[in-house]
């Protein structure tokens, strides 16, 4: 094992592939690069057809000579595996090896990914590709970090192919270990399911109706973990020949098919990619939700921003230019949840292929551009930034974040097609970031002690011991805000019986005995003090036993009966959520919890100014992005680190920028 970083401060670069350019443009990417200030470029990623040419012909003169010319040029290289894309004489040799859908349609070479993770025949070329690169640079000089595949399940995050189909019973055999324990776990005692034999069990393909629950959720389970193989497997191979060098894959947020937690614990550094979506009505709290949860995966380490756009991208239906500005604001928006390294996709804007539209650091105008002054002023902050790097990012708040609950809790066939994980999620995270809360996202599984404050947004799926951890924080004098549709089944998808919510029943001191759901754009209204606060989505029975009601339903099917309870255990709270909250009753709710548990923001809250503290090393750095259109002025003592200014008391964010301050009090309030 080994850590991050290989590159001293803030690592700055991108994705860099000089194959796509003509050998006369490199010289001048380098220097280029050297006036941005580049510490670090990723090469490779798809470059597998141009470095083996043929089956165990390799070519790999241009990666030589770049290689040397970046390494004169002070800019370390981080090697990609290159086995995220096949070659189309990989294919053709080894057609087996292609991806097939639901469906049963094969997916055809010409795009990128067509490959079934599951495939031996891939798995054993991708990391004999891996190999042989370690053996060829692991000595290099400019070498610092191996980056292995690319985005692990991004086109293809599920193989329906008949080996996939045998891989499957075999995650299922060692899970169940004999078919009647797995009939058991699947409920197959429902629609005549049954098995007698393992080979009778499929992938949940195509159905004339909802296939069973439990399988789709093992299926992703199990998909999951077949690309965690597929990373293992190259990962080892490049371990073998340089075990000093950190290995990493690049993560892409909250994304579904892949469970980030679980996958976490097998690399050195975790890295993300992040894309602002232009539909979104608040894209940056997207963007530090995203950096929030990666940072998470490793407990806070810092980790590597592997890949984002200077300005606009190519795959949304409308892809929004970035404006003047914004570009370092979400760089360093980054590195004040946690990053250590700022890259990009890519280097120079391709001419051709299906990304020429994407923005790059070197766009195609060329120098006398936006983009490019604003590349080579980031690479001037992050400079200024080196000491930034290695201290950690605090935060009072945890939300609890689970693959598995995502996975299940979407599943078909449910109450309500409306309760959506990431949503609800969203809601709560995005209401602590309006007060300027950080927040960390844990495991449910995961030591909570730290925290003033865990939330706990539709945990639909919990086990025992999970639900027995949560029960202790509370017990142990924390407190705990929990969203409907939690605890409602065991790790096999049955449910809890005695009444919902099941698994939290007696910590929340409740008895839900049914669920009532709203129909889509129903609002429901919540007597609060004076105020009628609004829910949707869901309504549920609930019986207060233990516990106090603290506001109940005016109207909607439930008029009269409990919305929200708490349950006091010693000095510790668990408080009950039973509907969708909106905007404006979450922002007066959190208030009062955040308020009665502690939790503590950096800087007194203020609309639009998003505000994070690290620290390390004795040091603390206060990171102020103001998103607004006007100046912003808040509390703060000590030396602004991109303008090297001392600041006396107030410090001054001009509209759309940022301030770091290396604090010499700690103006906390
Ligand atoms: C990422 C991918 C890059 C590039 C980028 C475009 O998903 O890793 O190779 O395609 O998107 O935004």
């Amino acid at each position: 094992m080994s850590s991050w970083p290989r590159v001293p401060g803030i690592a700055f670069g991108g994705d860099y592939n000089p194959e796509q350019w003509p050998e006369a443009t490199w010289e001048e990417d380098v220097a280029m690069m050297r006036e941005a200030g580049v510490s670090m470029v990723t090469v490779g990623v798809f470059s597998w057809a141009l470095l083996e040419r043929r089956e165990g012909e390799f070519d790999f003169g241009w990666l030589d000579r770049i290689f040397d010319l970046l390494h004169e040029g002070g800019i370390a290289v981080d090697l990609a595996t290159a086995t995220a894309s096949p070659p189309p004489w990989f294919s053709r040799a080894h057609p087996e090896t292609l991806p097939t859908t639901k469906d049963g349609a094969r997916l055809w070479p010409g795009s990128r990914q067509a490959y079934c993770p599951s495939a031996p025949r891939y798995r054993e070329a991708a990391t004999n590709l891996a190999r042989t690169l370690a053996v060829r640079y692991g000595k290099h000089p400019a070498l610092v970090m191996w980056h292995v595949n690319n985005e692990y399940g991004c086109h293809v995050p599920q193989c329906f192919c008949d080996v996939s189909a045998a891989a499957f019973r075999d995650w299922l055999k060692a899970r169940y270990h004999d078919v009647d324990t797995l009939n058991s776990a699947w409920g197959t005692a429902f629609w005549s399911q049954h098995y007698t034999a393992w080979d009778e069990v499929v992938p949940p393909r195509s159905t004339p109706t909802w296939a069973n629950p439990t399988q789709q959720l093992d299926w992703h389970r199990f998909s999951s973990d077949e690309l965690l193989a597929c990373f293992k497997a190259e990962r080892d191979a490049i371990r073998e020949v340089t075990p000093d060098l950190p290995i990493t894959t690049n993560f892409m947020g909250a994304f579904k098919p892949v469970d980030y937690f679980g996958w976490a614990e097998h690399e050195d550094v975790v890295s993300n990619d992040h894309y602002l979506i232009g539909a979104d009505p608040a894209p940056h709290v997207h963007l530090a939700m995203a950096a929030d949860l990666v940072r998470s995966t490793k407990h806070g380490a810092p980790w590597v921003l592997m890949e984002h756009s200077t300005s606009a991208v190519n795959w949304q239906p409308r892809n929004l230019a970035k404006q003047p500005g914004q570009l370092a604001r979400n760089s360093l928006q980054h590195v004040a949840r946690g990053a250590d390294a700022v890259c990009f996709f890519q280097w120079r804007a391709s001419r051709a292929g299906a990304e020429k539209f994407h923005s790059g650091m070197v766009p195609h105008a060329g120098a006398d551009t936006k983009v490019w002054r604003e590349v080579v002023e980031l690479g001037k902050h992050l400079k200024a930034l080196g000491e930034v790097a290695g201290s950690r990012v605090q935060a009072d708040v945890a939300v609890l974040f689970d693959w598995n609950a995502w996975w299940a809790v979407e599943l078909d066939s449910h109450p309500s097609a409306d309760v959506r994980y990431l949503a609800l999620v969203r809601d709560y995270y995005e209401a602590l970031w309006n007060r300027g809360v950080t927040v960390d996202f844990a495991r449910p599984g995961d030591d909570l002690s730290a925290y003033r404050l865990v939330v706990v947004p539709a945990l639909y799926l919990v086990t025992d011991g999970d639900a027995a951890n949560i029960a202790g924080y509370v017990r142990g004098g924390g407190q705990l805000v929990c969203t409907f549709f939690s605890g409602i089944v065991d790790q096999d998808d049955a449910v809890r019986l005695g009444g919902y919510p099941g698994a939290f029943r007696e910590l929340l001191g409740v008895r839900v005995e049914e669920f009532f759901p709203l129909l889509e754009g129903d609002v429901v209204h919540i007597s609060d003090d004076d105020d009628a606060l609004r829910g949707s989505v869901w309504t549920e029975a609930l019986h207060a036993e233990g516990a106090d009601v603290e506001a109940r339903y005016v109207d909607g099917p439930l008029a009269g009966w409990p919305a929200i309870t708490s349950r006091r255990h010693g000095d510790g709270i668990a408080r009950y959520v039973t509907t969708r909250l909106d905007e404006a009753a979450l922002e007066k709710l959190l208030a009062r919890w955040c308020e009665e548990a502690g939790v503590r923001a950096p800087i007194i809250a203020t609309a639009g100014i998003e505000a994070v503290r690290r620290r390390g090393d004795g040091a603390s750095y206060l990171f102020v992005i103001n998103h607004t259109q006007q100046e912003a002025q808040v509390q703060a003592v000590g030396e602004e680190l991109l303008s090297g200014r001392t600041v006396g008391d107030s410090l001054r964010v001009p509209a759309g920028g940022v301030a770091v301050v290396r604090e010499t009090k700690n103006t906390e309030k």
